[in-house]
């Protein structure tokens, strides 16, 4: 099968969530498999086109845009079975962020990402690459659904397309202004189609449009069709429910494993979980805590959005390191606030709590390795990787159960010390202090259930081999 892939980032070139690494890693998959995809994103100027050995491929293509061609030009490299090919085009790439500045988002966001999902598809045509599926993701590149639909241009053949959701929170909405240029006919802006309130929603024409729809677990399929979890479009998708499947994510197990780990001062499995230890003392020291194999370190790595619940942790931090004996590390940026109320931990509690604010693939696989416990306290959580990492690395998980979290750590049972987890329910900082307390008294109360817990969640398969064939059963649907 002939797959195209498109998205706004894929790892490691450019990352700024898990939208990334399943880009990186679902294609993978797949190829492993033995389809064909080519993958394609825009060619930023923060990447390391040295580093990945990405190289000039085509020096000038043209896409038509409204009334006007665009000329770029496009770079390749391959890496694992997957073509990788980039839109260079630096009236819009050749910018410090992917999607904002520190100041805020492009205001050309609407114009930048539309160029690019045309570009993308023109390629496929320049190659004479005629896929059978289209597979686009978030709203990024949810006009590739659209194009395939109605553009004759872009329809290559009758190919089946596929719009992952990877975040409902992200729409792309923007003024109409963009529509010539975008390639929106004015017979699809109304309520069926883009038109949102007035304005024009890139996900919401492109799920219309769409052959198949998926999001990343089957919970969070269910929450986005009733009103709380839509963000406003779970008519459309209850609408469409037959088409939308809720597929979990997986990890990429030659990255994110801690008997493979390049970042982590000494590898280990579920056979020599003992090793774990000396991650934990890296940590300890890399964040000045005070050095003892026996106190539960909690950590948290992740974007500082309001998604992620950060309000509950803040809430309940003060709290816990009063009245608990634990320590806590915490790695993210995003919302100001955030990080300056997170960025002085360490000043607050010296040797019990630190913290860094900035990204670093380094400390992100540290952490994951060291920690006895990763907090999660999601307000919502479409799938969520880093539980599925801490699981494969023997740290226990404390989660909100919702969205791919509720789909993938069982919740702790005292009485026979199953499960590999820590789950509450209500959206409440004090339902997050409880939980941490129940897993801080477990630790120490019940150390034999905790190990059993870790090699529980190190024993569970959250590769990508049977969710790449669940997309495949999908394509084959479509083609
Ligand atoms: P989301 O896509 O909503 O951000 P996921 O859990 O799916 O959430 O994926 C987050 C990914 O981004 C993980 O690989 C995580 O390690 C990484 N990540 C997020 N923030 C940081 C950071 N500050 N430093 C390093 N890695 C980070
Ligand atoms: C999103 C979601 C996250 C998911 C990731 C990859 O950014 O917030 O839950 O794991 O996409 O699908």
């Amino acid at each position: 099968m002939k797959i195209l892939f498109l998205s706004s980032e894929i790892a490691p070139f450019a990352k700024t969530g898990g939208l990334a690494d399943v880009s990186s890693s679902l294609p993978k998959a797949l190829a492993e498999k033995g389809e064909t995809v080519k993958a394609v994103m825009p060619l930023y100027s923060s990447i390391d086109r040295d580093k990945h050995k990405i190289e000039p491929f085509m020096e000038s293509a043209c896409v038509h845009m409204g009334n006007c061609e665009e000329w770029y030009s496009v770079h390749k490299t391959e890496a694992d079975g997957v073509e990788f090919y980039f839109i260079e085009f630096s009236k819009y790439f050749n910018r410090p962020g992917i999607y904002h500045t520190p100041a805020g988002e492009y205001p050309d966001n609407a114009y930048r990402f539309a160029f690019f999902t045309r570009a993308a598809l023109q390629l496929s045509r320049d190659l004479n690459f005629i896929p059978d599926i289209v597979h686009a993701n978030d709203w990024q590149t949810a006009l590739a659904p659209y194009y395939v639909r109605f553009d004759d241009a872009f329809s290559f053949d009758g190919a089946g397309s596929v719009l992952t959701i990877h975040n409902i929170g992200y729409q792309g909405k923007f003024g109409a202004d963009v529509m010539e240029y975008a390639a929106i006919k004015p017979e699809h802006f109304y309520h069926e189609y883009f038109e949102d309130f007035g304005g024009l929603n890139f996900l919401k024409g492109g799920l219309a449009s769409a052959g198949k729809i998926t999001t990343v677990s089957p919970t969070y399929a269910r929450e986005i069709q009733g009103p709380i979890g839509g963000s406003g479009l779970h008519l459309l998708l209850e609408y469409r429910r037959y088409d939308l499947h809720g597929i979990l994510n997986g990890i990429d197990t030659d990255v994110w494993n801690p008997a493979k780990d390049t970042y982590i001062p000494k590898n280990y499995s579920a056979e020599t979980i003992d090793d774990k230890i000396h991650s934990k003392r890296e940590l300890q020291k890399r964040f000045h805590l005070e050095e003892k194999d026996n106190t539960a370190l909690f950590g948290f790595v992740g974007r500082f959005a309001a998604q992620k619940g950060l309000d509950l942790l803040g809430g309940a931090i003060e709290d816990v390191l009063r009245d608990m004996e634990v320590q806590f590390v915490v790695v993210g940026s995003g919302d100001s606030e955030m990080e300056r109320h997170f960025g002085s931990l360490s000043e607050n509690h010296p040797w019990r709590a630190g913290s860094y604010i900035g990204y670093s693939e380094e400390l992100a696989h540290l952490v994951e390795a060291g920690a006895d416990f990763f907090v999660m306290p999601s307000h919502y959580e479409p799938c969520g990787l880093n539980q599925m990492y801490s699981l494969n690395y023997g740290t226990i998980p404390v989660v909100r159960n919702t969205g791919g979290l509720a789909d993938t750590v069982v919740n702790y049972n005292e009485t026979d010390g199953s499960g590999t987890g820590f789950k509450f329910n209500n959206i409440d900082t004090r339902a997050l202090y409880d939980t941490i307390g129940w897993a801080v008294s477990t630790y120490y109360d019940r150390p034999d259930h905790i190990k059993k817990m870790q090699i529980a969640g190190m024993e569970q398969d959250f590769s990508w081999d049977r969710s790449a064939e669940e997309y495949l059963r999908l394509y084959r649907m479509l083609s």
